[in-house]
């Protein structure tokens, strides 16, 4: 299938069969979440967070997404690939559509950027471009600066309003589904229900949204330093590299050995 056949039938899903999204940023693991039978394996800028240690993904470049997406492709995976555009990449129509290609060049199938009707003309040009195109809303990671933290969304009655003017922008400008991050539940639920493309969740509640999207650190307990609070942790990999490691340095430097 196509990026946009794989992206078609996710719109499809809506009202139908619930999306399972999970961030992948190298090879390994793509496979085994694709194996894992995941829909969409998305190269969020989370990898700035989650594998290169950077504070915030304000630090991302598009050469860091572009190594990571192309490590992603190479597992061929039946899931549809979404690469995010990375901060300062899509400041301008021309702009965001010049950094679109060159993550599908590197094998993303389809792109997402963070914003709605601010990023109406930017989204446009994506798409008239032939590039299946995701839309995120709520809590916009690389706004953190600016908005001093990380920020619930829709908690006012104006933030409610703007999120669906949001949605509605994002769904006019022809994006095949839309991510939404930490939104009060109630708010999610009312954009899932307002437009007709899939909303795929993040900190939003389970229920409220046509899907959900995890960072596989949170889901499988790769990053121990922070777990988000809302995150299933359903295995304990940095506990297994612990124990595997502890057992490696004991085999070849033993703590008390007799020569
Ligand atoms: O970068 C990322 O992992 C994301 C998800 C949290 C939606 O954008
Ligand atoms: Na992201």
């Amino acid at each position: 299938m196509t990026g946009s056949e794989k992206s078609a039938a996710i719109t499809a899903r809506k009202g139908t069969q619930r999306i399972a999204a999970i961030t992948a940023y190298d090879y390994p693991t793509a496979r085994l979440l694709d194996e894992g039978g995941a829909d969409v394996l998305l190269v969020g800028d989370s990898v700035g967070m989650v594998v290169l240690g950077f504070p915030d993904t304000t630090h991302v470049t598009l050469d860091h997404m572009l190594h990571h997406i192309a490590a992603v492709a190479r597992a061929k995976p039946a899931a549809l690939i979404v690469g995010d555009l990375p901060i300062h990449t899509y400041d301008t129509p021309e702009q965001a559509v010049a950094t679109a290609r060159k993550l599908v060049a590197a094998g993303a199938e389809a792109v997402k950027l963070e914003g709605g009707v601010s990023h109406r003309e930017i989204i446009r040009a994506i798409v008239a471009d032939g590039i299946p195109f995701c839309g995120h809303l709520g809590m916009l990671p690389q706004s953190v600066l600016e908005e001093g933290g990380y920020k619930k969304k829709g908690k006012t009655p104006a933030q409610r309003e703007a999120l669906l003017a949001d949605a509605h922008a994002v769904t006019d400008a022809g994006a095949f589904a839309v991510v939404l991050e930490s939104v009060v539940p109630a708010v999610a639920a009312e954009v899932t229900a307002a437009i007709p493309i899939p909303t795929i969740g993040i900190g939003c509640g389970e229920t409220t949204c046509d899907g959900e999207v995890t960072v596989v650190s949170d889901l499988v307990g790769s990053y121990p330093w922070f777990v988000p609070p809302f995150a299933r942790v359903e295995a304990d990999v940095a506990g297994e590299i612990r124990k595997a490691v502890k057992a490696y340095v004991e085999r070849v430097r033993p703590s008390s050995s007799d020569h």
